[in-house]
């Protein structure tokens, strides 16, 4: 079932909730690969009934972001929902999510604003408000969809642990799940932005999984010192690859440790002809 409408959303998904049946929701932005797919499928397995959000979210974009270019392959997203299982797609308008005519302003829309030692590194040091717009999009989809539970990848690691403290310090009643990373044969993670790179583009953006596979055999073989494993990385970066980022946090609360242990992760932010790729990895086992 395709649904556009919040009421007609709502409608459809009381009598699950009267016949309590559980409720699991996968937001995504839609162009879904078989990273979305995972996490469909965990929730198939963990709920009654699945929904799936496709929305492209227009407050999660900078102003020189690619909100305009970004993949919408609604149809092709709806038949694999379909043949999944998923129960309901929902891809509400940009309208329908913000009112007619929404303005791109703080000054016109409640935001749901994640603490700043949560945003003020990794990704959110380049994509300011970034992690604005996307609490306060789920937020809305939660209320919205009211689900029992919602799925999320391990892919934006950032994002994850940021929605699971929303939950916690705003009490929300749905229970987070985190799904592990997909990733191609070669070790690139799936990400609906692989599709604006070339086949070249795609071995170069090798680069990210294999700096964070040596970090994690260097950490395995007893290096601990954070300095010493990120310099670990430098051979492996060309003139192809572009450093955003490369850190090592702990995994729950990204603060920054004196020693790398097996709560770390190391995250890493590269551009690749132009694409802005991201990719993670736990340290420990
Ligand atoms: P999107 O980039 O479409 O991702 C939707 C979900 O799929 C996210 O939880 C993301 O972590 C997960 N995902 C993407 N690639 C994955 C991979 N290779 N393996 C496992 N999971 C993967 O993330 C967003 O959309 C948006 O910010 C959203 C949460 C929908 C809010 O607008």
């Amino acid at each position: 079932m395709l649904i556009k409408k919040i009421n007609e959303l709502r409608e459809y998904i009381q009598p699950y909730k009267s016949d309590k049946e559980t409720v699991g929701l996968v937001p995504t932005m839609g162009a879904l690969h078989n990273g979305h797919l995972s996490l469909i499928k965990a929730a198939k397995e963990k709920c009654d009934r699945v929904v799936v959000s496709v929305f492209v979210n227009p407050i999660q974009f900078g102003p020189n972001e690619d909100y305009n270019k970004y993949p919408r392959t609604l149809d092709a997203d709806y038949e694999l929902c379909t043949k999944n299982g998923v129960d309901v797609v929902f891809s509400p308008s940009p309208a329908e999510m913000y009112g007619e005519g929404f303005i791109l302003s703080n000054d016109n829309l409640t935001y749901v604003c994640p603490p700043f030692n949560y945003t003020d590194k990794l990704c959110g040091k380049s994509r300011i408000g970034h992690f604005d717009g996307v609490c306060t999009v789920v937020n809305k989809l939660f209320n919205i969809v009211q689900p029992d539970f919602a799925f999320f990848g391990e892919k934006d690691a950032q994002q994850l642990i940021i929605i699971k403290k929303m939950v916690k310090d705003l009490n929300i009643p749905i229970e987070i799940i985190g799904c592990p990373i997909v990733r191609e044969e070669s070790g690139l993670a799936l990400s609906s932005r692989n599709k604006y790179l070339s086949d070249k583009g795609k071995k170069d953006a090798l680069v990210l999984s294999k700096i964070l596979q040596n970090i994690k055999q260097c950490y395995l073989k007893g290096i601990t010192d954070i300095d010493a494993l990120k310099e670990t990385a430098f051979s492996l970066l060309n003139d192809n690859v572009e450093l955003e980022y490369l850190e090592i946090y702990n995994s729950e609360t990204l603060e920054q440790e004196e020693k790398a242990n097996n709560n770390s992760r190391a995250f890493i932010a590269c551009r690749v002809e132009g694409v802005r790729l991201i990719d993670n990895i736990k340290l420990g086992d």
